[in-house]
């Protein structure tokens, strides 16, 4: 790998510890890539940061590097943290658990990350511009950023996220590359002539996800105007089934005004149709029978805006959550401050849901509650929820999921 003279000078240990040990580790993976040299990237966003899934090991880590005298030099924001921040022992997190936890805090802390503990860093003072190169994880984040932003990103790894934050390097390969973003497969979406239903776009997110792999598609026919929220649950559930890092939407991705733009071009190499029943066959394969008990509803998977919390306190209005159920709504600690700032919050609680902050279900330690069934409007969630938490799990809309909380029942709504 050619390097700069700075670049250089911080892998000889000129610039400390913390940066020599990163550059190592970025230039040996680098040249794996077959990565000619490191650009320079304006943010990174951190996955390795949830004890759930880091361990002991990911802790000693974020510890190493801080130890080492680590020093963030872009905007470095962190993905959701192993547990509720603001309430750890209310969401029983077991007190070892939360002891790790707050060592990553601490790392991070002294190493000048921003705490956002989110996975919609875009919607919380972390957004790459068009053509933007950053170095992020969180598959859902990456997929959005490249596909809606136009920011260029490959889905990079826990640690070296952090060597990315300490150094304001990547690698130059795949997705930060004019020649690797052109589309490959063309994705017709059928719907027989109607506009996406807002329930759809996960299950579209999931199809895909599926049916390409790390292939880059070009969806065309879309017939809407989605909503930020309807693209990242899109991105979500295409990078949670699928590898996908790029998905251009014609109309939508800055680098897709055209069908021709998108390919640059040339001829797909392959065409996908997508139909209704793809759709339906999804939250079918994702799907407990109906009539299943609910014990759990789980909703903000990616993390929800304040518009879908507003949604969730107008459906819930007035009525309550079944007793023995619980309603849970993830999302940003700014998000819970506005919903608290707008009314929504006592809305919620009053009808016996809870908003649970700078976490979610998949990375806290929710086992401890020993639920059955979790539904969700997710499926991202869905997918890893029976690995992740070892529960059964229904997906679904967002007005069934407030039902099921309120009846304790999944009532269906899937094509049998
Ligand atoms: Fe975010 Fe957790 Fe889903 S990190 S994308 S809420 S799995």
């Amino acid at each position: 790998m050619q390097l700069t003279a700075e670049e250089r000078q911080m892998l000889d240990g000129s610039q400390g510890d913390a940066v020599r040990l990163a550059m190592e580790i970025l230039v040996r993976v680098g040249d794996a890539c077959e990565a000619r040299r490191l650009i320079p990237v304006r943010s990174a966003h951190i996955v390795l940061a949830m004890y759930k899934s880091i361990f002991d090991a990911g802790v000693e880590v974020c510890e190493k590097f801080a130890e080492l005298g680590g020093r963030f030099v872009i905007p470095t924001t962190l993905d959701p943290s192993g547990m509720d921040t603001a309430d750890p022992a209310g969401f029983k997190t077991p007190a070892d658990y939360q002891a790790k936890q707050r060592r990553v805090e601490a790392a991070y802390h002294k190493m000048g990350a921003v705490p956002v503990w989110t996975c919609t860093p875009y919607f919380c003072g972390n957004l790459p511009r068009f053509g933007e190169h950053v170095g992020w994880t969180e598959s859902s984040a990456v997929a959005y950023i490249n596909s809606v932003l136009g920011a260029r990103s490959n889905r990079e790894t826990a640690i070296i996220d952090v060597c990315i934050g300490l150094t304001g390097r990547t690698m130059d390969y795949g997705l930060h590359r004019d020649e690797n973003r052109l589309g490959t497969v063309l994705v017709r979406l059928d719907l027989g002539g109607r506009a996406m239903r807002d329930e759809e776009y996960p299950l579209l997110g999931y199809h895909l996800g599926k049916a390409l792999g790390s292939r880059i598609g070009v969806l065309d026919g879309l017939r809407s105007d989605p909503s930020n929220e309807q693209l990242k649950a899109l991105m979500a559930g295409a990078a949670a089934s699928g590898s996908v890092a790029l998905l251009h939407i014609v109309g939508v991705t800055p680098e897709a005004s055209t069908l021709r733009q998108a390919f640059g071009g040339h001829e797909p190499q392959a065409v996908i149709t997508v139909e209704e029943g793809d759709l339906s066959g999804v939250k079918k394969a994702l799907t407990k029978e109906p009539g299943s008990p609910i014990d759990l509803v789980a909703l903000g998977c990616p993390h929800y805006t304040i518009n879908e919390i507003a949604r969730v306190a107008a459906l819930l209005e007035g009525r309550r959550v079944k007793p023995g159920v619980e309603l849970w709504i993830y999302t940003t600690a700014e998000n819970a401050l506005l919903a608290k700032q707008m009314g929504y919050l006592d809305i919620l609680e009053k009808g016996g849901a809870r908003l649970t902050v700078q976490t979610c279900m998949l990375i806290s330690p929710i086992e401890t509650w020993g639920f059955q069934t979790i539904m969700t409007d997710s499926a991202k969630c869905a997918y890893y929820a029976p690995m992740q938490c070892h529960a059964d799990v229904c997906l679904g809309s967002v007005e069934e999921c407030v039902e099921a909380a309120l009846t304790g029942i999944y009532g269906g709504g899937v094509d049998q």
